[in-house]
């Protein structure tokens, strides 16, 4: 694959897309210690066909921005508890963790070093970060492996789901994507690879991704396949579900607290029936990449919920939305720590 030149990327069109750009991050785990850490051109990583990362799915992932701010600078939101979650996701597959301080430094490397490809402030457009881990080196049991290969890559991205900030509809699934048990706390291949033809089967009937359902009793809402579920009440009450199989999402976090903060609204982890959606005058998919995407109709069983609108955006969620990427984009102070100047 080419490399991109930032000359040749049109920032103000951007979607979701994987760009091969000059620079990435690389370090090995070997004799039990990280080294040969630094950046590197090469976009192609050779590993042994033995890894288990390939067979067994030993291996975890991250996603964070960098943003650029009215004022020419560039922050990062809440890397440290991408840290923290890539440290959880390693634990439970037996991964050596990437200590928070060189997981940070190794994000501002990335971003130093493509520092042309960060989109101007102003149209919501940011550079997308992907750490990712994996396990490497010939083990053909079902085994750890012995090597890792800890990487960070960028690109500039725009709206993750095309509506952005105008609703879209999502479907429910027949399908789960993580057992209560299982791996769905961790930011792992496994369950995005559930989620692979439900998700497709979902585009095709013109949804913008699935919302999944407890896999005790499909009676619940789980989340998105690639962002946390949040609902506001008529009575106005800030509502996520609490479910041990879905992915803490650090968006969804920084919500229930600048809900909670910033307009004065009870907040609610709990139980998210999907028969009773009409508790909703809102809802919407939550996410570093989905920012917030309002959904405008919800399917289940073949009946289309919608919440306030399929066309425009709740006057909350909107509200939300302004605060977070206010402070992700520095136009307003957020909570001390929130923000990390690149
Ligand atoms: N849920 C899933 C399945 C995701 O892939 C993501 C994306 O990271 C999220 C939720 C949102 O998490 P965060 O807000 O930390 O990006
Ligand atoms: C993110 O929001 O960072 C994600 O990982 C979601 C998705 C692209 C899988």
């Amino acid at each position: 694959m080419a490399k991109v030149k930032a000359q040749d990327v049109d920032f103000n069109n951007l979607g979701f897309e994987y760009l091969d750009l000059p620079y990435r991050y690389q370090a090995t785990f070997k004799d039990g210690k990280w080294q040969d850490k630094g950046l590197v051109a090469e976009s192609n990583v050779v590993i042994n066909e033995d890894s288990p990362a390939l067979h067994y799915g030993q291996a975890a992932f991250e996603g964070l921005k960098a943003y650029r701010t009215k004022d020419d600078q560039i922050q990062l939101f809440r890397p440290d508890q991408n840290a923290q979650r890539l440290q959880n996701s390693c634990e439970r597959m037996l991964m050596p963790q990437v200590p928070t301080d060189m997981f940070i430094d190794a994000a501002k490397q990335v971003v130093k070093a493509n520092e042309d490809f960060v989109p101007p402030y102003g149209n919501g457009a940011t550079l997308y970060l992907r750490p990712i881990i994996m396990g490497v080196g010939g083990i053909i049991g079902v085994h750890p492996a012995q090597e890792y290969i800890f990487r960070i890559f960028a690109m500039p991205v725009g709206n993750y789901f095309k509506g952005g900030l105008t609703p879209t509809n999502f479907t429910t699934s027949q399908y789960d994507r993580a057992a209560h048990k299982g791996t769905g706390q961790s930011k792992v291949g496994g369950n995005y690879a559930a989620s692979l033809m439900p998700g497709e089967q979902a585009h095709k009937n013109g949804f913008s991704d699935c919302v999944y359902l407890d896999p005790v009793n499909h009676e619940k809402i789980e989340e998105v396949g690639s962002a946390n579920f949040f609902g506001i009440t008529k009575d106005g009450t800030f509502v996520t579900p609490k479910s041990p199989s879905i992915l803490p999402s650090v968006t969804k976090y920084s919500l229930l607290y600048l809900a909670e903060h910033e307009l004065n609204m009870p907040t609610e982890q709990g139980d998210v029936y999907v028969n009773d959606l009409d508790r909703f005058a809102e809802a919407g998919a939550c996410g570093t990449a989905a920012v917030i995407s309002p959904i405008g109709g919800l399917e289940h069983n073949g009946n289309l919920h919608v919440f306030y609108s399929e066309t425009e955006v709740g006057p909350v969620t909107k509200k939300l939305y302004d605060i977070l990427t206010g402070i992700q984009f520095g136009d307003r102070k957020g909570p001390d720590g929130w923000i990390e100047v690149v």
